[in-house]
């Protein structure tokens, strides 16, 4: 099946195999095509090119795009997508004055989410889950990461990474998952921490490699929450299952945790609300990508990650929703890269790089999507039409995707 999409007012982020990321000193640049078409073959990007080169090409569908932009679909490397329930009571009691320890200990937070999520069964998690992810596919995400961590009990933390990889069978849309076992001590385990970590690796791990459920493992490393010698162990585990690291670090104190990250060769850091001189210096000419989550900063009210900072010292940068019932239910793209530029100082063109070649590798996948490259897979989206591209993070809250494609198929 061959699809010729034409006269494409811009074809955005075109870039050969080589570019796997893009360091901070070149995220300013955004390599485009002007007047340009795109041919998929079946699901994947076959060739491009300009409209004054069009060969003739024996299409099997053809869609003119005058007046639009074709871009590599967002690519969403941190989310929490798949949970049950919502928690806007708390939202409620946040703006009346509640603090985050008030309304902890009436019972909220993300042991609220978990204890819902452990009574609601497969099926209606999948179903739940599988309306958030519609969602972001219409709003042009193309491939996503899923977290566990709302389970916090063998049983829940692996009943939702089932769901995960279930839901990898309903859409095109790629999906990577995470095991996110250490994201909060459950009540059962107040005063035996390390009893948790310990079912963690040596019970729940053991059964999602058996199992095949998770390609990434994870850790909330916090002050309250989980410290440098419970990453260390919760990383070493992940390493003997061949789970590279994607944590949560540096969301209210730096603890150490990127270090620890990247001592670790994980794939990511995220979070990073507050980072220190030294935690920028310790990323740079390392494998591990920071990634920012600027929903989370807006939703609960706490510091943007300093992008620029990160961005300035030649560090590549990747931006994400965050998508969870605590800090950030919402899980559109198109919002995060108009925050990026609104509230974290980011370029447009930085921040496209940001969501789309950078976010690819923050997931491990660099080789397959994230840019308009001949051979990756054809997950791109058609916008309406707009003036240019700087338009779409200008335009901040609206959506201006016209069309979605995924793995070559028109999604509807
Ligand atoms: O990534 N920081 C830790 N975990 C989630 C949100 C936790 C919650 O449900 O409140 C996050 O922001
Ligand atoms: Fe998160």
């Amino acid at each position: 099946m061959k699809t010729l999409i034409k006269n494409i007012k811009q074809l955005i982020q075109v870039r050969d195999h080589h570019t796997t990321k893009v360091s901070g000193l070149e995220m300013n640049y955004l390599p485009t095509l002007t007047n340009a078409w795109l041919l998929i073959n079946d699901d994947k990007i076959e060739n491009y090119g300009g409209m004054e080169n069009l060969p003739k090409i024996e299409a099997d569908r053809e869609i003119d795009a005058t007046g639009r932009m074709v871009l590599p679909s967002w690519v969403d490397s941190h989310t929490h997508l798949v949970y049950a329930g919502h928690r806007e009571q708390e939202f409620i009691d946040k703006i009346k004055g509640l603090s985050y320890e008030e309304i902890a200990a009436k019972g909220g937070g993300i042991v609220n989410s978990a204890k819902t999520l452990q009574h609601t069964n497969e099926e209606e998690l999948y179903l739940q889950s599988l309306q958030r992810l519609e969602q972001v596919i219409k709003m042009g995400t193309g491939a996503i990461e899923i977290k566990s961590g709302y389970g916090l009990t063998p049983e829940a933390e692996l009943k939702m990474l089932r769901v995960a990889k279930k839901l990898q069978k309903a859409h095109p849309i790629t999906i990577k998952t995470t095991f996110l076992g250490a994201h909060a001590l459950p009540a059962k385990f107040k005063n035996n921490k390390q009893g948790y970590i310990n079912q963690i690796c040596e019970e729940m791990l053991p059964q999602i490699a058996e199992e095949n459920l998770a390609d990434f493992i994870d850790i909330f490393c916090e002050q309250g929450y989980f410290d440098l010698n419970d990453t260390k162990q919760v990383l070493e585990a992940g390493k003997k299952y061949g789970l590279r690291g994607k944590i949560h670090v540096n969301q209210f104190n730096s603890i150490g945790g990127v270090k620890m990250g990247v001592d670790y060769n994980s794939l990511s850091v995220d979070h990073l609300e507050v980072m220190n001189d030294e935690d920028i210096e310790t990323l740079k000419g390392s494998e591990t990508i920071p990634v920012a989550l600027p929903s989370c900063s807006l939703f609960i009210k706490i510091p943007y990650a300093p992008a620029r900072k990160m961005i300035d010292a030649g560090l590549p940068l990747a931006i994400a929703t965050d998508y969870n019932p605590g800090s950030s239910p919402n899980g559109n793209m198109n919002l995060v890269v108009s925050l990026a530029c609104i509230k974290m100082g980011m370029t447009p063109e930085e921040a496209i790089n940001a969501a789309t070649i950078n976010a690819a590798y923050a997931m491990g996948l660099e080789k397959t999507h994230g840019s308009i490259t001949k051979g990756k897979t054809a997950n791109l989206m058609i916008t309406d039409v707009i003036p240019s591209y700087g338009f779409l993070p200008y335009s901040f809250g609206n959506n201006h995707i016209h069309q979605v494609i995924l793995a070559g198929k028109l999604i509807q």
